[in-house]
């Protein structure tokens, strides 16, 4: 008997102190090894916005614009806010939207495969690092911060839960090579833990579960679980500081036709004029970069978030100017352009804008560094219009 617990206490002091197990393993052993020492961090900031000072933004999973505009939880919030009804998704499938909302493009990604984005792209958080300001993510049911495997299932019924490809700063090589900032990713308990020790960052990116994000369910279960999730935060001190809440999709379900998706803006920095009004200025999902940029007056990534139009509500203070575009008739943002990650057809590594200017703010020092070298094979020169496969974007 005695024997016995030395020689389990030893095999599992042995397994301890083994090779630490990799951030992508998936099977529960592995996990739950991890998670018991994950490095998780809360860093918090309080750097004064021009019109929010906090910003935090919501995923939800293909949804068509109508179907989301009628359930009778998402409308609840619209009334509460600004409702975006010309805002339009980059591509399908998820994979490319995520990534695109916080690095600037998705290097013609066509897929949700397992990818990794080479070390030398930079995404917001280093625009936001770079003035101090502090970040997080939260997604539904990781199992620990940082965890970078394809997905974790609920270990009770095996169902869909927690998946890489909905996570967007996971995907980036410049954050998760840093364990710091891999450590500021992390899962909705702490989220949670955060708001309770108002600890909660000044922008944050927020992923429900695979069942609460409407992928594997319902607009009607989405609606229901944001409901439980926000309405309360509405009222919490911790929450609501001068923030600005958008509720998004990722794309429109259906591939035939034009991939806008239902958003709307609310919070306490939406000022009360504006409280129940629809916005119908063109926006991407690159408009969620340009309008922190704006707003704290960041420096860009000198990708698509340099000519995305910023959010009017905000553009007012800033004195961004809002460019009209009308979507043609052939861009459908249904359909992936070449790139390192197309499966299709390759095309280089595109090369950031070392010298954009937009009303002030111009390219990150450090991504200017890095590419100066290279501006003759830059593609992208501020334009408000974005590219998608039927019109690839032309090297200059
Ligand atoms: C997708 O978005 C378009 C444009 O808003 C909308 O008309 C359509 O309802 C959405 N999808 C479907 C299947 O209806
Ligand atoms: C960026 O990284 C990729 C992948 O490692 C590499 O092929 C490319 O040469 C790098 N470019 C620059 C300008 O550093
Ligand atoms: C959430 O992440 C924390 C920090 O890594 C971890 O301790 C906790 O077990 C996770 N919660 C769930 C429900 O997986
Ligand atoms: C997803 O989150 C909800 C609550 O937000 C929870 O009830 C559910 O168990 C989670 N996982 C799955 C697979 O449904
Ligand atoms: C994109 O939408 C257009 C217009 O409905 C359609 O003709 C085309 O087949 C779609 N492309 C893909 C890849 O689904």
């Amino acid at each position: 008997m005695r024997s016995s617990i030395v020689a389990a206490l030893s095999l599992a002091s042995i397994t301890v102190a083994g090779p630490v197990s990799s951030p992508t393993a998936t099977d529960p052993v592995n996990v739950y090894a991890a998670q018991a020492t994950a490095l998780t961090r809360s860093p918090t900031s309080n750097v004064k916005g021009k019109v929010f000072d906090r910003y935090v933004s919501i995923w939800f999973e293909n949804t068509d614009y109508d179907m989301a505009a009628a359930d009778p939880n998402f409308a609840f919030f619209a009334k509460k806010g600004i409702t975006l009804s010309n805002s339009v998704a980059v591509t399908h499938p998820s994979e490319p939207n995520y990534m695109a909302a916080v690095g600037g493009d998705y290097f013609g990604l066509n897929g949700d495969p397992f990818i990794a984005i080479p070390e030398n792209v930079s995404s917001v958080v280093d625009l936001l690092e770079d003035k101090g300001i502090s970040w997080g993510l939260y997604q539904e049911d990781m199992p620990y911060s940082g965890y970078q495997g394809m997905s974790w299932v609920n270990q009770k019924n095996g169902a869909n839960d927690y998946v890489r490809k909905h996570n967007p700063e996971i995907l980036y090589n410049s954050v998760v090579t840093k364990p710091e900032r891999a450590a500021q990713i992390k899962n909705t308990t702490m989220f949670f833990e955060d708001l309770k020790n108002d600890q909660l960052p000044q922008w944050m990116f927020i992923t429900p579960n695979m069942t609460s994000d409407g992928h594997d369910t319902s607009v009607t279960t989405a609606g229901v679980w944001l409901r439980t999730f926000l309405e309360p935060l509405l009222k919490d001190k911790n929450f609501m500081k001068n923030t600005l809440v958008l509720i998004t999709f990722d794309e429109n379900e259906t591939y035939s036709i034009e991939n806008k998706v239902f958003s709307v803006l609310l919070g306490d920095a939406v000022p009360e004029a504006l409280v129940g009004t629809t916005d119908s200025n063109y926006y991407n999902h690159y408009s969620e970069i340009s309008t922190v940029e704006a707003n704290w007056g960041l420096f860009t990534l000198g990708r698509w978030d340099v000519g995305a139009n910023v959010f009017s509500m905000v553009a007012a203070d800033t004195g961004d100017r809002l460019r009209k575009w009308s979507v043609p008739q052939t861009q459908y943002f249904n359909f992936s352009y070449p790139g390192i990650f197309n499966s299709a057809k390759w095309a280089p590594q595109p090369v950031p804008d070392c010298h954009s200017n937009r009303n002030g703010r111009t390219t990150l020092p450090k991504i200017r560094d890095t590419w100066i070298k290279l501006q003759g094979e830059n593609y992208y020169h501020g334009q408000l219009e974005i590219p998608d496969g039927y019109n690839p974007p032309v090297r200059s």
